[in-house]
């Protein structure tokens, strides 16, 4: 029986090459992004390399708690129409922005980041449990070591620094994959984190290059720190891939759980801070008031 794949963020950068891997590995994968010709655009590459399952797009803005509700109710109708098992979900999404924003009242980087990956998942958990064994898959990042470590509310006091920020949604996102890990074992599902690394895509693009998204003190290195961006974003987005496709589908992984596949695509050891029980309850306490899985 096929077995089917879903993809956040999968019509462009990291994202396209993990459904592009996923689709080469046998999977029917579906692609989520919010741009309907780019979405086309993504579906005909994936078709032209491996064209024995096709693959789908659906479109959603996944900054949307509303819509991300709206798509885990399509995908898991969409699963238990057509028999298919949910095998792996890859939560891809990420964004950073320079300025503050906000989406549905919260900050943005911490619902694009965590809390619509967080609800995707919890509400797809009952397809993913029926197509086990299944993988989840979520995305992470190296900047979670420059997360301001306070989670009483949705977001920390104080000025708006782009880069800590998605930090520390980041942060947020990679302990609510190990508390998830332990939470399901034995159900068949394993929970991944995956690190890319780096890679020049819309996002870095789009971004590092503004030193307003970096701390006060950090400004004052800004040409280093320029630097260093620089260098580690600059690598092709097929190689940032490799983990979350490791993580996805590689065979030696089968049977384990609540690993961080790192930039290498071997298991690293977490970011401590992920693992504090302090964190994590935190996190789930915010993930509960401000992803409620059904709207209030
Ligand atoms: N690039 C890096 O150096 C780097 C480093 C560490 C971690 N990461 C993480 O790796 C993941 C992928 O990063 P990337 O650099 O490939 O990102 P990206 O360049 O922003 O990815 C572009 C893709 O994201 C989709 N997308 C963006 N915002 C969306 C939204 N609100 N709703 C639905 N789709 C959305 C785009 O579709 P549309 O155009 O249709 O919206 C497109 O498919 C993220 O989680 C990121 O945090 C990246």
């Amino acid at each position: 029986m096929r077995k089917a794949a879903v993809v956040t963020a999968g019509t462009a950068g990291i994202g396209l090459e993990t459904a592009l891997g996923l689709a080469d590995a046998g999977f029917a994968v579906t692609v989520i992004g919010r741009d309907v010709e780019r979405g086309a655009n993504a579906i005909e590459r994936i078709n032209a390399t491996a064209p024995a399952h096709p693959a789908r797009f659906l479109s959603a803005d996944l900054a949307s708690l509303e819509q991300v509700r709206a798509l885990a109710h399509e995908i898991a109708a969409d699963q238990a129409a057509s028999g298919e098992p949910l095998a792996v979900l890859v939560n891809n999404v990420g964004a950073m922005f320079a300025e503050r924003q906000t989406r549905g009242g919260v900050e943005a980087s911490f619902v694009v980041n965590h809390l619509s990956p967080y609800l995707l998942t919890e509400l797809l958990l009952p397809t993913l449990t029926a197509g086990a064994p299944s993988r989840i898959v979520n995305v992470t990042s190296g900047a979670v070591a420059v997360a301001k470590r306070v989670f009483d509310a949705a977001e920390p006091p104080g000025g708006y620094y782009g880069f800590h920020w998605y930090g520390r949604a980041k942060l947020a996102n990679l302990a609510y994959t190990l508390d998830l890990a332990a939470r399901l074992d034995g159900t068949g599902v394993s929970v991944f984190a995956a690190d890319p690394g780096g890679a020049a895509t819309d996002m870095t693009n789009g971004t590092m290059t503004d030193p307003k998204i970096v701390s006060p003190a950090l400004r004052l290195l800004w040409p280093l720190v320029r630097r260093t961006f620089e260098r580690s974003t600059s690598g092709p987005a097929s190689a940032a891939a490799r983990p979350s496709i490791v993580a996805a589908t590689d065979g030696a992984l089968t049977g384990r759980t609540g690993l961080l596949i790192g930039a290498q695509a071997q298991p690293v050891s977490p970011h401590r801070a992920a693992a504090d029980p302090r964190v994590v309850e935190a996190v789930r306490r915010l993930s509960e008031r401000h992803a409620p899985l059904a709207p209030a």
